[in-house]
């Protein structure tokens, strides 16, 4: 892996670049950082997942990012299209971890009103730390009462999860970083509410087409929120680009 900015330099070690990078936590709330990677004209999914536009190296910095966070936060409707599964963390990394002041594995949170998940699928059943459920009071009883058996449940909102209480929420558990991985419909309410201060986006050099979502969707007139290019990484022809909020550091 190369890095292009912001100095120039071959065979970087981009775990440990990722994993150095500085994230300070805003009052009240988690940092906030997105993890996604589109093609050039801006798809998410190629044939309805994103793995068709990844490469090993970008895998390399899903996971390094995921080594950052306290907790790791997706969309149901990413938990149901993806193979999702827990964060796998080296022990080395766990160790850092620690060091730092973290718990050794961060944790996965799904947010869903309808909780129309499986609670078999690995992201369940394969978690070494109870997975968080952000949900709604109004969610069907039923299905509270079986998601409460295999995760903690975090309630934040009536109809629709209010985004904002939710990281406050996870804020009070001790959360300073989350990763959202998505999809689009999550981001877009992120986005439109001024709560991403970071954006990690792998360049997937592919066209797509169709009718893939872009990476932040929603009704109305959204956000705006201003972004400063942190580093740039490439990797053959994939390109590694970090964005972080201006005044955000
Ligand atoms: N390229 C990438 O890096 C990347 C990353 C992630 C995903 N993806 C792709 O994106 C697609 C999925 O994205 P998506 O936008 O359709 O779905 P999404 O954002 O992952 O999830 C949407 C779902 O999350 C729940 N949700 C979101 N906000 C909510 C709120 N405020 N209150 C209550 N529930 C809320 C709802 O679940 P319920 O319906 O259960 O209530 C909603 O249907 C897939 O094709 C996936 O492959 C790509």
């Amino acid at each position: 892996m190369r890095a292009l900015l912001p100095h120039p330099q071959d065979d970087v070690d981009a775990e440990a670049l990722v994993l150095g990078e500085r994230r300070d936590a805003p009052e009240g709330r988690p940092w906030v950082l997105l993890n996604m990677v589109t093609s050039v004209d801006g798809a998410t999914a190629a044939s309805g997942r994103s793995g068709g536009l990844g490469s090993p190296a970008d895998r390399q910095v899903f996971h390094a990012l995921r080594a950052t966070a306290d907790v790791v936060v997706a969309g149901a409707g990413t938990v149901r299209a993806e193979h999702y599964g827990p964060p796998r963390v080296t022990p080395e990394l766990q160790q850092r971890r620690r060091e730092r002041g973290q718990a050794p594995l961060p944790r996965l949170a799904v947010v869903s009103g309808r909780l129309a998940l499986d609670l078999a699928d690995p992201f369940f059943t394969e978690a070494e730390v109870r997975p968080l459920v952000i949900t709604v009071d109004d969610a069907p009883a039923e299905r509270l009462a079986a998601a409460r058996e295999v995760a903690e449940v975090v309630l934040a909102g009536s109809a629709h999860v209010d985004l904002g209480r939710a990281l406050a929420q996870l804020h009070a558990l001790g959360a300073r970083t989350v990763l959202v991985e998505g999809g689009p419909t999550l981001n877009g309410q992120l986005v439109a509410a001024g709560l991403v201060d970071e954006v990690c986006l792998t360049l997937s050099p592919t066209l797509v087409g169709g009718g893939s979502l872009r990476l932040a969707v929603g009704e109305g007139q959204g956000g705006f929120t201003p972004l400063r290019l942190d580093r740039v990484l490439a990797d053959g022809d994939h390109l590694f680009l970090r964005y972080v909020r201006t005044g955000g550091e």
